[in-house]
């Protein structure tokens, strides 16, 4: 493993960093925000300077854009692509591509994840996976939601000081995830060791240490996986991987490794996001406690702030696109096999769109234009229900902990694509039960 595994971290993550630290010294702002640590705590000014270099910034190697329009306006575009076609590469990259990925173990942003395929076979996985996560399973996994949230908060009220995003906003994503995947709470622990470990491969530079962590998780979490999908053809449940592992559809099913890789992907797109959203929004609340007196005055506000918390501080800050053919997007030619850095993070902060976009605002009309799911055919198939945890998590805990508050500088996690807490400490205070507060 070890030989491979050095190859797989020279191609993945250290010749992109060598190629993105060399644009970064000639001045590029995109490749600088992937490289430049320091600006990772506050991206936004940088992404405002991206906007006054134009709609679409013209880099050597990549193009990148904090427009709303233009980031739109590529997610949605048939001619941009997530997937490689490996055939129209020139040899040296072709080999470089062979070697970069561990077939039988792929992550969780690698092929065949539906994030990483185009279509025919990103609609077939989509159309299926549809199926079984609609929109009624979502609502009727509420009661769960409320009833997780309430017995964490229960433990949370029986401490003078604990760390947020390991007692509540971490612990809650993950049990309703495990609960849609029926996986057994023995094993909510190790989930969330893995989908951490996993999680860093998001970013484009990773030290050795971290890549080789990573693989490690995802070689486990297939083998545990593989087992776990076995057992529940065997033996389905009331959960939706059950549901979905026994679907046939018009002659179509996903067959092990697709099944695998839709866990696998659920699995992190599910917590390792999610957690940020509600660790963002405790941040953005405590620091404008206008807003949360608004909340309090009018509670129906609670859904349009979890839709602000993600315009204003995204969860997912970045995502990467490439052209599958010449074409032109806001008057700029973009080649044939050139990639465009999508700053959703950004997009979210365009003062073409959002007034006074710089303001935490949990009344903003439009809050819900934001980019923070993405757009087009890969529009985050999560989204209702990340809204719904999110909204009744941070609705929650501010109705049982009204004095709740810091105690301690919050802690980022040193990541460039996903953007969230590692620890937040905070004081509960004075604790309001919950058989007081309406439902
Ligand atoms: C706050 C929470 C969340 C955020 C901010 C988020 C964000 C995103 C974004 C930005 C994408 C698309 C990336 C791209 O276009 O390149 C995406 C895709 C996806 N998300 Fe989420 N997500 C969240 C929660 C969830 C949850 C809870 C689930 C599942 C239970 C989920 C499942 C997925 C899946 C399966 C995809 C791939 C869709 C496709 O490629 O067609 N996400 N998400």
């Amino acid at each position: 493993m070890t030989r491979s595994t050095v190859l797989r971290w020279a191609v993945q993550s250290l010749a992109p960093t060598m190629m993105l630290r060399r644009s970064a010294r000639a001045g590029e702002l995109g490749p600088r925000l992937a490289t430049d640590r320091s600006l990772w705590d506050d991206p936004f000014p940088s992404y405002d300077e991206m906007r006054a270099q134009g709609d679409l910034v013209r880099g050597r190697v990549v193009y990148a854009t904090a427009s709303h329009a233009v980031a739109s306006e590529v997610l949605r575009s048939p001619v941009f692509r997530v997937g490689v076609n490996a055939a129209s590469l020139p040899p040296l990259a072709r080999r470089m591509m062979a070697v970069a990925v561990d077939p039988e173990h792929p992550g969780p942003a690698e092929p065949p994840s539906m994030l990483a395929v185009d279509p025919p076979q990103h609609t077939k996985y989509r159309r299926l996976v549809s199926k079984v996560f609609t929109a009624r399973a979502v609502a009727a996994m509420e009661p769960r939601i409320t009833e997780i949230a309430d017995e964490l908060l229960d433990k949370m009220s029986r401490e003078k000081s604990v760390d947020l995003v390991e007692h509540f906003a971490g612990p809650l994503p993950v049990r309703i995830i495990a609960e849609i995947l029926g996986v057994p709470p023995s094993m909510h622990a190790q989930m969330l060791e893995w989908g951490n470990a996993a999680a860093v491969t998001l970013d484009p530079m990773l030290s050795y240490r971290s890549f080789r962590n990573a693989a490690v998780a995802l070689r486990e979490m297939h083998g545990w996986l593989d087992a776990h999908l076995q057992a529940l053809r065997r033996n389905p449940g009331d959960d939706l991987l059950s549901k979905l592992a026994t679907l046939e559809d018009e002659g179509e099913h996903l067959d092990d490794v697709e099944l695998r890789m839709t866990a696998l992907l659920v699995t992190g797109a599910g917590f390792e996001t999610t957690v940020n959203l509600i660790g963002n929004g405790v941040a953005a609340l405590l620091a404008n406690p206008s807003q949360l007196d608004v909340l309090r005055a009018e509670p129906a506000y609670w859904e349009n702030a979890a839709d602000e918390v993600l315009r204003y501080d995204s969860p997912v800050q970045v995502t990467v696109r490439h052209a599958a053919e010449d074409t032109v997007v806001a008057g700029h030619e973009v080649s044939r096999g050139r990639f465009v850095t999508l700053m959703l993070g950004g997009a979210n902060r365009d003062p073409a769109v959002f007034a006074d976009p710089h303001r935490f605002d949990v009344r903003r009309e439009n809050a819900r234009d934001h980019l923070g799911f993405s757009a087009g055919i890969h529009f985050c198939l999560g989204a209702s229900l990340a809204r719904l945890e999110g909204a009744t998590a941070l609705r929650m805990l501010f109705d049982r902990f009204p004095g709740l508050a810091l105690d301690g500088t919050p802690v980022r996690r040193q990541l460039r694509v996903l953007r969230g807490f590692e620890r937040m400490p905070v004081t509960p205070g004075r604790t309001v039960s919950a058989t007081a507060i309406p439902r």
